[in-house]
């Protein structure tokens, strides 16, 4: 089955480096079509350039997240979910205007600046509903995960809210595509409260008992939850004052 991974993905100082990152591991991945969907009023030469030159087989989709839905400078980054309008674009993607006929796939939403093991895609290739993993470094914990028990999850190791129908990372799951297809209005709620938006989308499709745990039973780790740091531009806008600032020219 090919892997379609869904990122949203949005302009940013890191935002290439990111997607360079990201597209370098995926070239390591065999059928995997990549879906890019950028926060953004159109496409972005950036992103539609870095596509073209990636060897990757993807997708390039854009749409802007709303402004009343939209972070603002100096919001604290928990306030409001980023990336739902953009996965449900992928989403809509899939189930109206993507071409082959075949209902063989699996769905992953992989943020633009996680960290993803080759390992993690051969783990979610034979999803047959919706599989679950561990994925470090999230909820203030080393990892979160589910806990096994004879083969089935029976509850979550987490260390916030753990009452939420999927106490679980974007990252910790996938979906095959026969479910995302035969269940056409399965989304991503923005109004969910803080920490629901995973359960907002899996709730509907999927029930505890029948989660597929992968990764030798959710005991290891193939996906990081990383964050990367905002650079600080503190030289630059001092040179800039001075008339020296970097050649906008060069892309970054
Ligand atoms: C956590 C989860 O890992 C995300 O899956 C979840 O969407 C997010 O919280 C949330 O609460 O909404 P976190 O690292 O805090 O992730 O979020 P980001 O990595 O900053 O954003 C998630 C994705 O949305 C990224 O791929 C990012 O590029 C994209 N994004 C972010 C946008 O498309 N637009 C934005 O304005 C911000
Ligand atoms: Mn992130």
């Amino acid at each position: 089955p090919t892997i379609f991974v869904i990122t949203p993905t949005y302009a940013r100082l890191v935002q290439k480096a990111e997607l360079t990152r990201m597209s370098q591991t995926f070239l390591h991945v065999p059928q995997l079509h990549w879906i890019v969907v950028e926060d953004s009023p159109r496409r972005t030469p950036l992103v539609a350039e870095l596509l073209r030159k990636s060897g990757l087989t993807y997708t390039h989709l854009h749409v802007a997240t709303a402004k009343e839905r939209k972070l603002q400078e100096g919001d604290p980054s928990w306030l409001k979910p980023r990336g739902v309008e953009q996965r449900n674009e992928g989403l809509r993607w899939l189930r109206e205007d993507r071409r082959d006929q075949n209902q063989q796939g699996v769905v992953y939403f992989a943020d633009d600046d996680n960290t993803y093991s080759l390992q993690l895609f051969e783990e979610m290739r034979n999803t047959q509903r919706v599989s679950v993993w561990p994925v470090g470094l999230v909820g203030g914990m080393k990892y979160e995960s589910p806990v096994v028990e004879g083969g089935k999850v029976v509850r979550f190791h987490t260390g916030w809210r753990p009452n939420r129908p999927f106490p679980m990372d974007m990252a910790g799951f996938a979906v095959s595509l026969k479910l995302v297809l035969a269940d056409p209005k399965a989304c991503f709620d923005g109004e969910a409260p803080m920490g629901f938006l995973e359960s907002s989308f899996l709730k509907g499709l999927v029930t505890l008992d029948e989660l597929e745990p992968k990764a030798e039973n959710c005991t290891k780790v193939l996906v990081w939850h990383t964050r990367t740091e905002k650079p600080k531009m503190k030289r630059e806008d001092a040179m800039q004052s001075q008339g020296l600032g970097s050649d906008p020219a060069v892309e970054v």
